[in-house]
């Protein structure tokens, strides 16, 4: 079986949602370990409640990218989650990754993000969509590769935008199906049923 890590920086509600539902056993996967580089992250409770191990590394513990990086490697491979035998998760982690951390773990990242990429990438996604005036937006959940949102889907879900949406209202609707396709993503990654071509995934 493979090792789950899932990393965060706040809330935890997808790591939640991918916990649960391996807990459930719909999920062939071991939940190893939950890594937050903030130690006051929501999340880390709901985690430990679950019976899944936690680690905290602060930004600040680090002077580069690089060097945090190879800490969260470290980490990741004590608890098993390595580049042979492990799952990344970044669920609501609010750092970017290192090349060298993507190059070591080579589509084995993945990532959810609240927009239907590659529209709207970076921060607050909800509010890009809402100021362009998108009629549909939705949430991506896909490989992580050296750039920013860039790498291969994996699974969409589309959230119709409403006339009187607000931030708040259009990220909860969008959070929703974010609860549904995340789960169902690292399951289908740990049946081995995604295969990575070029840009495109393949879902067997
Ligand atoms: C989620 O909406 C996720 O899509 C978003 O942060 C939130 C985390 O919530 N991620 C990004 O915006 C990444 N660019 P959670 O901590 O409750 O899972």
């Amino acid at each position: 079986m493979l090792n789950l890590g899932i990393l965060i920086s706040g809330r935890g509600s997808n790591m939640e949602y991918i916990l649960k539902a391996i807990s459930k056993k719909k999920i062939p996967i071991n939940p190893a370990i939950v890594i937050s580089n903030k130690h006051d992250a929501k999340g880390l409770k709901v985690a430990q409640k679950l019976g899944v191990k936690i680690e905290v590394i602060e930004n600040k513990e680090c002077k580069s990218r690089v060097e945090y990086d190879k800490k969260i490697i470290s980490v990741l491979s004590k608890h098993g989650v390595t580049q042979k035998n492990g799952l990344v998760c970044l669920a609501g982690f609010m750092r970017i990754i290192s090349p060298e951390f993507v190059k070591k773990y080579k589509n084995r990242i993945i990532n959810i993000h609240p927009a239907l990429l590659p529209a709207f990438p970076g921060l607050h996604s909800q509010k890009q969509a809402l100021e362009y005036g998108a009629k549909y937006s939705g949430c991506t959940v896909h490989f992580v590769d050296a750039g920013i949102d860039t790498g291969p889907v994996i699974i969409q879900a589309v959230v119709k935008v409403k006339e009187d949406d607000t931030e708040e209202t259009l990220s909860k609707r969008i959070l929703k199906e974010e609860h549904k396709i995340y789960p169902e993503a690292v399951n289908l990654f740990a049946r081995r049923r995604i295969k990575v071509l070029g840009r495109k995934t393949i879902i067997s």
